[in-house]
């Protein structure tokens, strides 16, 4: 993306006045329009053409000095001891942390076979830096980094945070003429996500990351609105000291402030030498994805105060710290086109094509925008260099755009009016945001997802019919409609492309195997819209008889339980359709069947857990999660994703999380798959029909 110029003086000032422009956008009005790792590229490419041209290396380079200035909102604060920046070293794996050691060792003039260096090792949160000012116990004031000479006063903003003690705990803390404390205020990701849930309900524009949301409330006018985006703090060193004796050690530091009731990570460790950091780095490598927040690197620290002092700093950083980072969760790349994908219910879905770009630990090249309204929320068009993001296990999306690269001329994006795959019209839902193809069945993509839906686990059970099977039967014109699926014979589909005669037999089998069946099944089968697993299960255990079922009026599907009027309406409309009731006609007359009338579900035995809403969490050592599921089900009980004071039980296994957690908060009971068995075996109520 950076055009390379021969002349290194003229791109020397030209990287300079890009760096200055994108660090007031960063720092003074937290709008960035640079992810940091394009930033980080241009910053190291400046500091290689000073490092080989010192003479162009001006006093007012980005490189020598820390970023950003007062706003004029906040009061200034002149630091008592300036707040300073950190190297950073991006090389990979090993190397980022041989080359820190190497130059530590160097400086402290060590031999080589002196022994390893020890090091405190913790993670490099991505947040704003803030200093928290206690005077004897007491915050007087917190104060933001700003120039690292000059912040400013944010103490209002920052009492909104409640992992922030506002009294020291201890006397020791409390006895302390100045203790200042420096971390950063940063945003958990579940946090973020709940506060960007509020914001589409309301209507208003998203925020981008985590990182920028904390930022921008640290440093917003009205305390009223901090309270509404839920910072969090993690305190990594100290300012200003007066009348304390500071641990000799960073950790006996960090252990001491954590006494005072400050919030410290507990993903820290004392290591020793280049290897021990090698390890930490790799090990919280590998833990990244599953943090509650997120971090873009380790901070190595020699861990001796005395050493640390020994090192000194250079002009800009400590030479005793480093931050490693890790491969950029952001990355900016170019949005080539936007393609349409149509779903089992018709639903058109603009996704992105992407130049293939590395991030978060993997390629990318597609990115779904969602519907019509997301996107243009988002107000990208192709062409345009856009921001992916992919933090933690959720699925990489475009969180913006570098309005800096849009080129001249780029024409908005309009969904298609006739359906890109059968070319029927499409439909924008009354009121809704979804675009729709008409086609229905009739759409070979509606079909082809009709199909895998009932050939589907849950659905009809029908192994080895999968993705590419279905393309050949539907491209192929050689199925037409759900029971056609049951007129496939052997020799017509051992006649298909790469389908051997005992693949072919064994779908065949499959498919026989799947006629017999249950109610709920078949139903789910259907593809209904709104019908799920569960309704599905409602219904049967409702109307006890498919045709019962097909007849009923609206208010009859009312009477069941938690089947409301859309629910209801999208039964009535489909059922209405006599080229529905049809592929009913025709797969009973195929031989699928399923028992109806009393025990429709299997359940003629007691109900024990009529009326009963269980969870479950971690792994049961004999059950799956489904069959778990089953039991429970056909016992009358409910099973529910999440912890509530509705809970009756959690059933708990191996490895069990936060749902554990949650119950021992609310005091629901916890039992593990003996004590479930159990549960089961209880008369209970006789069956409902
Ligand atoms: S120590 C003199 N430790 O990274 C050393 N910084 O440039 C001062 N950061 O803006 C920094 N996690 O806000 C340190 N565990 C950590 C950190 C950390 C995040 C931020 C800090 C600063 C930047 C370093």
């Amino acid at each position: 993306m950076t055009t390379m110029n021969d002349d290194p003086a003229l791109r020397a000032a030209q990287l300079r006045e890009l760096l200055n422009h994108h660090a007031h956008l960063y720092y003074v009005l937290d709008q960035p329009s640079l992810p940091d790792a394009e930033y980080d590229k241009l910053f190291q490419e400046l500091q290689a053409i000073e490092a080989a041209h010192p003479q162009l290396r001006t006093p007012d380079s980005p490189t020598q000095r820390v970023i950003g200035q007062v706003l004029d909102g906040f009061t200034p604060v002149t630091h008592a001891v300036a707040m300073l920046s950190i190297r950073t070293e991006t090389d990979t794996e090993a190397s980022g942390a041989q080359n820190f050691d190497a130059r530590v060792r160097r400086e402290l003039g060590l031999a080589e076979d002196a022994p390893p260096v020890e090091y405190a090792a913790e993670l490099k949160f991505d947040g704003l830096a803030i200093n928290l000012r206690y005077v004897h116990g007491q915050l007087v004031q917190a104060a933001t980094r700003g120039n690292g000479e000059t912040g400013e006063d944010v103490t209002q903003n920052i009492k909104t945070i409640k992992q922030i003690p506002l009294r020291l705990h201890g006397e020791v803390a409390q006895a302390a003429a100045v203790i200042e404390v420096r971390g950063e205020v940063y945003m958990r990701r579940d946090d973020f996500e709940a506060l960007n849930e509020r914001q589409r309900a309301a209507n208003e524009k998203t925020f981008v990351n985590p990182r920028n949301t904390a930022a921008g409330a640290v440093r917003q006018l009205d305390p009223a609105l901090v309270r509404q985006r839920p910072l969090s703090f993690f305190a990594y060193g100290l300012g200003e000291v007066a009348g304390w004796e500071v641990p000799a050690t960073h950790s006996g530091m960090l252990d001491a402030l954590q006494g005072f009731n400050l919030p410290v990570c507990a993903d820290r460790a004392v290591v020793q030498g280049a290897a021990g950091l090698v390890a930490f780095h790799q090990a919280m490598g590998e833990k990244r994805d599953q943090l509650p927040f997120d971090i873009d690197g380790i901070v190595y620290k020699v861990n001796s105060r005395a050493l640390q002092q020994q090192l000194g700093f250079v002009t800009r950083e400590p030479r005793w710290a480093v931050a490693h980072k890790y491969p950029a969760q952001e990355q900016v790349t170019r949005l080539n086109g936007i393609e349409i994908q149509v779903g089992r219910t018709g639903k058109l879905t603009p996704v992105a094509k992407l130049e293939p770009v590395f991030v978060g630990g993997t390629t990318v090249s597609n990115a779904t925008l969602h519907n019509l309204f997301e996107l243009r929320r988002k107000g990208v068009r192709i062409g345009d260099q856009v921001i992916v993001r992919r933090a933690g296990d959720v699925i990489p999306e475009i969180v913006g755009k570098v309005e800096a690269l849009r080129p001249a001329y780029v024409p908005n994006f309009r969904m298609p009016k006739s359906c890109p795959i059968c070319g029927s019209a499409v439909r924008r839902e009354q009121g809704g945001i979804d675009h729709r193809c008409s086609g229905g069945i009739s759409c070979p993509a509606q079909r082809k997802q009709a199909f895998l839906h009932f050939a589907g686990r849950r659905a009809m059970d029908i192994e080895g019919l999968g993705d590419k099977l279905v393309d050949q039967l539907v491209d192929g014109l050689i199925v037409q409609s759900l029971p056609g699926l049951y007129k496939l014979g052997v020799a017509k589909l051992a006649a298909l492309e790469r389908m051997a005669e005992k693949s072919a037999q064994n779908i065949v089998d499959a498919l026989e195997k799947s006629k017999t069946t249950t109610l709920p099944r078949f139903l789910f089968a259907l593809g209904i819209r709104q019908v799920g697993e569960t309704t599905a299960k409602d219904l049967a255990r409702h109307f006890g008889a498919m045709d019962r079922l097909m007849d009923a009026r609206l208010e009859e599907l009312l009477e069941v339980r938690d089947v409301g009027p859309i629910v209801a309406q999208s039964i009535r409309t489909f059922f209405d359709q006599p080229h529905n009731r049809e592929v009913v006609e025709q797969l009973r007359a195929a031989g699928v069947h399923w028992p109806e009338g009393e025990g429709a579900l299997g359940e003629q035995g007691p109900r024990p857990l009529l009326g009963k809403t269980l969870v479950l969490t971690g792994t049961l050592p004999t059950l799956s999660r489904d069959a778990a599921k089953e039991l429970i089900e056909a016992s009358g009980g409910k099973v529910s994703g999440s912890v509530s004071k509705k809970t009756h039980y959690v059933i708990a296994g191996e490895e069990a999380g936060s749902k554990l957690e949650k119950a021992r908060e609310l005091g629901v009971t916890v039992l593990d798959e003996a004590g479930l068995q159990a549960l089961l075996q209880q008369p209970g109520e006789a069956g409902e029909t």
